[in-house]
């Protein structure tokens, strides 16, 4: 038998109504990246033919989050089965092949892991598996999921949505994940019998367990974690499964060798990359695409995104790093410092209160505190560049566009709007007028006044 090919649907386009959201349900993010694409990087670890994401018309965000996936569009809602049946023509060229198998699985299960997958690619691949094959759980709240009635062989006699099940089915714990995989063409040949005669008047993609046990060819079931197949469907859910994740990602950072000081009040997002003797003190965030090189210390209350931090620099407190922050090694950010679209050259310090955006700041130069790069004139944004050892005193406003050579001295509190010369010393600010005695005489005289008034 040739090795088996196989094709996954992920089902997107129902309404979500339960989520209250003008946002498509599966776009909602967990981790900071999108319902769907958990999904997807889960799904991508089988290396299937193809895979095809089912979408309602109008969904062109949905669509543009999901490429390079393809969309195939369910014209109504009307059920996860009727779902399926919309990706068939995309699924065609390889639906023609016996050994193609689908693997159907919804856009709103973010927590699945690419290992329970393996084990129903695996229930397919064993001799004299059965056609189809459903994953089941046992949560402990079966709430209202569909429950899975098994026959005395262990085999799926039948699934039924908890809307049609009597009270004593929804005593069953057994409940469906959703999950399907099963030899295309069956899996197709089951969906054109399915019918709407239940209590959603839906198309039940439920449905083709039961239809195959009648014919003598029942599914087989695999047990999956609780933890992993929670369905979104709420809010609510949204907040369990955003725990559940958070849980998993500070694990996940913990084995590969970063300290978290309290993990609980640590923010990770699903791409957030920790290297080896990374300490992260208590109440950090790591927003989407944060990469950060090995014994870097994270001082609390940072907050993190789009930036990469390389090997031993120290942030934080109270550290913003927004896209585009690349934070050299050995380099020093301190407390209210924001950084954005700017690159802090190794060893470089900007230890307190500075705005740094769409700048270069070269290896050991130093950002005096109060420095700011005026980056935006209302209209567009200007680069400054500060070059390698370079001083910038304290309280300097940087006028982009402009640049500061390398070794060049700076003078705190002034207003740079001309270029300085490598090794110069620039300082903008008025001369000092200095009148001896004159602040004691002042007050005299303001205390004479007083003491006249008042006598
Ligand atoms: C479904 C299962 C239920 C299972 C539960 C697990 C069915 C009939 N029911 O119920 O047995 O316990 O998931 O989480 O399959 N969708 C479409 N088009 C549609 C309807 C749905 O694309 O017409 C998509 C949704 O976007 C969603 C997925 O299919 O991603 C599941 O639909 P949903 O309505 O959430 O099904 P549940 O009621 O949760
Ligand atoms: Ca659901």
């Amino acid at each position: 038998m040739p090795a088996r090919k196989l094709a996954v649907v992920i089902l997107a386009a129902g309404k979500g109504s339960r989520m209250k959201s003008d946002l498509p349900k599966v776009l909602h993010p967990v981790a900071g990246k999108a319902m769907l694409w958990h999904v997807q990087a889960s799904v991508a670890t089988l290396s299937p033919e193809e895979t095809v994401v089912v979408i309602a018309p109008g969904m062109a965000d949905v669509e543009a989050a999901a490429a390079p996936s393809r969309c195939a569009v369910q014209q109504q809602a009307m059920g996860t089965g009727h779902a399926v049946a919309a990706a068939r023509e995309a699924l065609e060229p390889l639906l023609g092949l016996v050994e193609t198998d689908v693997l159907v699985v919804f856009g709103d299960t973010p927590l699945l892991t690419p290992a329970t997958l393996q084990r129903m690619v695996a229930a397919r691949a064993e001799p004299a598996a059965p056609d189809i094959v459903g994953l089941a759980f046992r949560p402990q709240d079966p709430a209202q999921y569909g429950r899975v009635i098994l026959d005395d062989d262990q085999k799926i006699e039948k699934i039924v949505e908890y809307a049609d099940a009597d009270s004593a089915q929804r005593q069953i714990g057994l409940c469906n994940a959703g999950i399907v995989i099963g030899s295309g063409r069956r899996l197709f040949e089951l969906i054109d019998r399915l019918d709407s005669h239940n209590a959603q008047g839906e198309y039940y993609l439920t449905d083709i367990f039961g239809l195959a046990h009648q014919e003598g060819r029942p599914a087989g079931v695999v047990e999956g974690p609780v933890a992993e197949v929670l369905g979104v469907n709420s809010r609510q859910d949204l907040a369990l499964a955003e725990a559940a994740m958070q849980d998993r990602l500070r694990r996940q950072a913990m084995a590969d060798g970063a300290t978290l000081i309290d993990p609980a009040t640590v923010w990770l997002s699903a791409d957030t990359r920790l290297g080896r003797d990374v300490t992260v003190h208590p109440s950090v965030f790591f927003g989407p695409g944060v990469t950060v090189g090995d014994d870097v210390e994270i001082r609390s209350f940072c907050h993190l995104e789009g930036a990469k931090v390389a090997d031993g620099a120290v942030l934080g407190p109270f550290a913003r790093l927004r896209p585009g922050a690349r934070i050299g090694a050995g380099a020093h950010v301190g407390n209210f410092v924001e950084i954005k679209n700017a690159e802090l050259g190794a060893g470089a310090k900007a230890n307190h209160l500075s705005y740094l955006g769409d700048a270069s700041v070269g290896p050991a130069a130093n950002i005096g505190a109060g420095t700011i790069t005026c980056n935006y004139d209302g209209f567009a944004k200007h680069h400054t560049a500060i070059g390698a050892g370079a001083f910038i005193g304290s309280n300097t406003a940087l006028v982009a566009p402009v640049a500061v050579g390398a070794g060049a001295i700076v003078g705190a509190g002034s207003t740079i709007t001309q270029d300085v010369p490598q090794d110069a010393l620039a300082v903008e600010r008025s001369d000092q007028e200095v009148r001896e005695g004159r602040a004691a005489r002042f007050r005299q005289e303001r205390q004479a006044a007083k003491d006249a008034k008042q006598g």
